[in-house]
């Protein structure tokens, strides 16, 4: 099948497999290592509530019942369903010497995937761009308008995105991971964001609540909605939840 090793993706892969044999030649670039938490100091904060809503759902049925939705009505998100979804995904949950970890592994603990909220509709926030800082539990307020439509826009016109309450759309800031991991850690990011995105998809379920992973949108329009360079920091995947 040339085909396929001709693609990019695969030479990717091949190009970066780990073989006992010259483990220690791969050939690792330098690339210096970039601080382990972003924030945006002098925007509006909104602290998130940590009383989170009791649910009761068990593990198992939330496994069995997942699916990727598409439809969203119903009642807005409230602010305490959104601290625990942001948690669910990306909270803190131990420290272990310098290391903070969180609800989903990261390969390293190095933490390379970054969250920003297009919220819509959630009782107690009014509509705009966030950014979420994962250490202080908080948002930070980016912009004031509704932009559910051009977020769907970006995403290949997939209309459902836009009536979502809210769309998590997830970053990478490369060099967290490829300090580390240089070449490899491409496949890295990748996985964790999986992990990210899997924990939100069962976290909004155990809520009965709707979402659906979404990866095929146009990276730079995106990039550029969040004020992201697209070379230090891209938007690599999202969902929306309703
Ligand atoms: C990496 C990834 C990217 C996806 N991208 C999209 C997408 O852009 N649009 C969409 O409607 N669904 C997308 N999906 C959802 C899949 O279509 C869905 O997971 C699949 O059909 C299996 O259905 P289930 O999730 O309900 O089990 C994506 C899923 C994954 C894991």
């Amino acid at each position: 099948m040339p085909e396929l090793r001709q693609s990019k993706g695969h030479r990717y892969f091949q190009d970066t497999k780990f073989r006992r044999i010259h483990i220690r030649a791969l050939e690792r670039p330098y690339i210096a290592q970039g601080s382990s938490f972003k924030e945006y100091p002098d925007v509006e904060k909104i602290d998130l509530p940590k009383d989170f809503p009791k649910v009761d759902a068990d593990l198992w049925t939330v496994l069995q019942n997942r699916r990727s939705r598409r439809k969203y009505s119903g009642p807005a998100l409230t602010l305490e369903e959104l601290a625990l979804l942001l948690w669910s995904t990306q909270g803190l949950s131990a420290q272990a010497g310098p290391y903070f970890l969180r609800t989903a592994p990261s390969a390293g603990a190095l933490y390379p995937i970054e969250t920003y909220l297009a919220v819509d509709n959630v009782e107690g926030l009014d509509a705009g761009l966030f950014h979420f800082n994962v250490k202080d539990f908080r948002l930070e307020r980016l912009t004031d308008m509704a932009a559910g439509n051009l977020v769907a826009h970006a995403a290949l016109d997939q209309g459902f995105i836009a009536k979502a309450s809210v769309t998590f759309l997830w970053s990478v800031i490369f060099r967290r991971n490829m300090a580390k991991y240089g070449h490899r850690g491409m496949r890295y990011i990748c996985l964790d964001a999986g992990h990210i995105c899997q924990n939100l998809l069962l976290a909004a379920e155990a809520l009965g609540r709707s979402s659906c992973p979404v990866a095929a949108l146009y990276d730079d329009e995106l990039n550029d909605l969040l004020g992201l360079d697209g070379e230090e920091e891209s938007v690599l995947y999202l969902a929306p939840v309703g």
